[in-house]
């Protein structure tokens, strides 16, 4: 009984009421507050998701104008401030660097939920960009639009309108997804009554590992690993055979292919079609597509019970690429938008959640008696 509790993982564990989206394996949907992933995702700009996971309800124009103004104030502000975080941003690790950044952030007692949230939004994306300049930060600018300009930060010169939009979508696509580790992660911490910050700190170590946000990079690996679709069966079986996990495939509640994965190919697509045809963005595409298939192949092989289906960073890694951010910088991204999302389940938790406390069952011996 133990053991099937510790292995379980809390699958099918209802942990919170929830607002903000939802999920259903079964049939692969993700509605975020509302509205369907695909309906958003590669149509609305970042700060429209953002704005919808705080209000319920998407922004007028005047609206997104000003958030999106906050968000570029948080960012200079953010950049102001990037002397006082010590050594946190030379780690080696973008994501302990961020993790080390954002514990740098002041708790401002009183602050408004969605204000809070822009300052700590604004912040996860200049950390992160200036972590990747190492010694030559780009400053931000304030007047363009969030997506915008965390490319022009981390790549040092003006984004393609083509890049803005699927690193939009991207951010969008990722912004909330139900009882996530991370999120349930940044929940606990909250119904402690502790910070937003603290419960963004350790949302940022859960979403680290690989079977969370830690798995783009790998998938870009992989890719390169195989080189070309002809050698992609080869390379799936002997990975399965050496027991590795194919990254990117499988998930903890789709049954289906996660719709994520559509909406990104979409993107991806869209980015190559606004490319001038001599970008490597239709390779790529072709070779995941293919690893992909065979992944799943192989895999519905060996589990005929558990569908194992391409999850949303397998073509997370490939969009991310396509719009020249480094594999270092994909988790870091990943948590750039996620941190929007943990910030709303902070709120929510705060006005509705009890502390989670669970409990565990002792398997050790019982003290001698006498
Ligand atoms: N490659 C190979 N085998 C996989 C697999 C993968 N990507 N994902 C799951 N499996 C296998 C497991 O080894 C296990 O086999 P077993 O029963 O013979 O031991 C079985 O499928 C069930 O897996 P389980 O670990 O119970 O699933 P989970 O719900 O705990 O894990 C993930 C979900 C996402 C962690 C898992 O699918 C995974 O590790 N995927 C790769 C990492 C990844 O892409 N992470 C990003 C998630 S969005």
């Amino acid at each position: 009984m133990s053991g099937r509790i510790e292995a379980n993982g809390l699958e099918d564990v209802v942990a919170a009421t929830t607002r903000l989206s939802d999920v259903d394996g079964e049939q692969g949907r993700l509605v975020l507050a509302g509205h369907a992933v695909e309906d958003i995702a590669g149509r609305l700009p970042f700060e429209d998701a953002m704005f919808l996971l705080f209000r319920g309800v998407l922004p007028t124009l005047a609206e997104r104008a000003s958030l999106r103004e906050a968000l570029g104030e948080a960012r200079e502000a953010a950049f102001d401030r990037l002397g006082d975080l010590g050594d946190a941003l030379a780690l080696p690790d973008a994501m302990d660097a961020l993790r080390a950044a954002v514990a740098h952030l002041g708790v401002r007692p009183g602050e408004e939920p969605p204000a809070e949230a822009a300052r700590i939004v604004a912040a996860v994306a200049v950390f992160v960009a200036a972590w990747s300049r190492g010694q030559a930060p780009v400053r931000p600018d304030a007047r363009l639009p969030h997506a915008a300009d965390y490319l022009r930060m981390v790549a040092g010169r003006e984004a393609t309108p083509a890049s803005v939009a699927a690193l939009d979508a991207y951010l969008v696509t990722v912004i909330d997804h139900g009882m996530n580790a991370s999120t349930f992660t940044a929940r606990v911490v909250a119904s402690t009554a502790s910070d937003t910050v603290s419960a963004v700190v350790a949302a940022i170590g859960a979403l680290k590992g690989k079977l969370h946000g830690g798995a783009p990079g790998p998938v870009l690996d992989m890719l390169d690993a195989i080189g070309e679709p002809e050698g992609a069966r080869a390379w799936v079986s002997a990975a399965l055979a050496r027991g590795e996990r194919i990254m990117g495939m499988g998930h903890r509640v789709y049954r289906v292919r996660d719709p994520r994965a559509f909406v990104l190919e979409r993107a991806i697509a869209d980015l190559e079609a606004a490319s001038d045809g001599t970008s490597p963005i239709g390779r790529r595409l072709r070779l995941a597509r293919a690893v992909e298939k065979e992944a799943e192949t192989q895999l519905a092989a060996r589990h005929p019970d558990r569908p194992l289906k391409a999850n949303v960073e397998f073509y997370t890694a490939v969009l991310l690429e396509a719009v020249g951010l480094p594999r270092t910088l994909f988790t870091p991204t990943f948590a750039s938008s996620r941190a929007a999302g943990w910030c709303a389940h902070v709120e929510e938790q705060r006005r509705h959640g009890r502390l989670i406390r669970p409990k565990s069952r002792y398997t050790n011996a019982a003290p001698a008696a006498g």
